[in-house]
């Protein structure tokens, strides 16, 4: 008998009634629609991915093969507004390696881009049935107060992931980690008693002091003028080539000041820094290289969240 084997069945009755067995990608075996729903949901919350990505994604790129026929700007323009980039372009590059056949197991998942261990045995366990544990930040927080552990390191985290794993409803289980995670093991104020894990887990008495609890910093601020440059007719964008924003066009910017018309100014949250952008148009070049469209065209690019606030506020002052 598994030592957990009392969790396991608690864990299991838990998903049973309480599980969101509604979300789209719990209703399908399609590979494709999984693997995009978990790469989503790698740095996005479900809900905003439930209400405004995942299904207009799909209606654009049915299939894998859609994505791998398209280009990578097609791509990035249905990834518009989801941030963390990088994920788009390695779908593109995982679409045209694998020419729209994801392969089978958690081990070769894991050698295409943009998947990890993590997601890679989501995948697998969820398209295939393939018994392998998870351990994305949910589930990371669960087996530090099941273990009552306050510092872990990856090994460890995934050996504590092993022992808990019910091997024999990897699919069940897997699923229903990711829901307790989210609904009652949360990091602040977690429901304890209505959690299926409660006999055995030994971090419950206080569960906020496990992990050990992280000192947050707080984000700088990077102000900048947001350039655009117009020739009267069109107006200047340059494809970004950072990490950060890799492949999204937008307009140039600029740490010092210079004379236009001050359209306003955007705010935009990124990872680590908070960008505060006074948004000028004018007739001065600037330094960078820029091609030179016309509103409507640079409405059709894909836009990096900053940028298209600094458009809208370029139509508003056309109007
Ligand atoms: N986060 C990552 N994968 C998930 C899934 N399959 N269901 C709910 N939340 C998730």
């Amino acid at each position: 008998m598994h030592p957990y084997h009392p969790t396991h069945t608690a864990i299991h009755d838990w998903y049973t009634i309480h599980g969101r067995h509604d979300l789209p990608w719990r209703q399908t075996r399609d590979v494709y629609r999984i693997y995009l729903s978990e790469i989503m949901l790698q740095q996005t919350q479900v809900g905003t991915v439930l209400e405004r990505f995942y299904a207009p994604f799909l209606e654009r790129f049915p299939t894998l093969s859609d994505v791998a026929s398209a280009s990578e700007e097609a791509v990035l323009k249905a990834w518009e507004g989801l941030g963390y980039y990088a994920r788009a372009r390695n779908l593109h590059a995982t679409a045209k390696l694998t020419q729209g056949a994801l392969p089978q197991t958690a081990a070769q998942l894991e050698e295409l881009p943009g998947i990890g261990r993590s997601t890679a045995a989501a995948i697998a366990c969820f398209a295939y049935g393939e018994a392998v544990p998870i351990l994305d930040a949910n589930v990371r927080r669960i087996l530090y107060r099941f273990f009552r552990r306050r510092t872990a390191k990856p090994p460890e985290l995934w050996r504590m992931a092993e022992r808990l794993f019910d091997s024999a409803h990897p699919y069940t289980y897997n699923q229903a980690l990711m829901d307790i995670g989210a609904t009652i093991c949360t990091p602040q104020s977690p429901e304890c008693s209505a959690c299926p894990l409660r006999v055995q887990c030994r971090g419950s008495e206080m569960p906020e002091r496990y992990p050990t609890p992280r000192l947050r910093k707080v984000k700088p601020v990077r102000k900048r003028i947001v350039w655009i440059f117009t020739d009267g007719e069109r107006y200047g964008v340059r494809k970004g080539e950072a990490r950060l924003l890799g492949g999204l066009y937008g307009f140039p910017q600029s740490e010092r000041d210079l004379s236009g018309t001050l359209l306003g100014e955007v705010r935009h949250h990124y990872s680590h820094f908070t960008l505060e952008g006074r948004v000028v148009l004018t007739d001065e070049r600037p330094e960078e290289a820029v091609e030179l469209h016309p509103l409507d065209a640079i409405e059709a690019l894909p836009l990096s969240m900053a940028d298209k606030k600094a458009l809208e506020l370029l139509k508003h002052h056309l109007l």
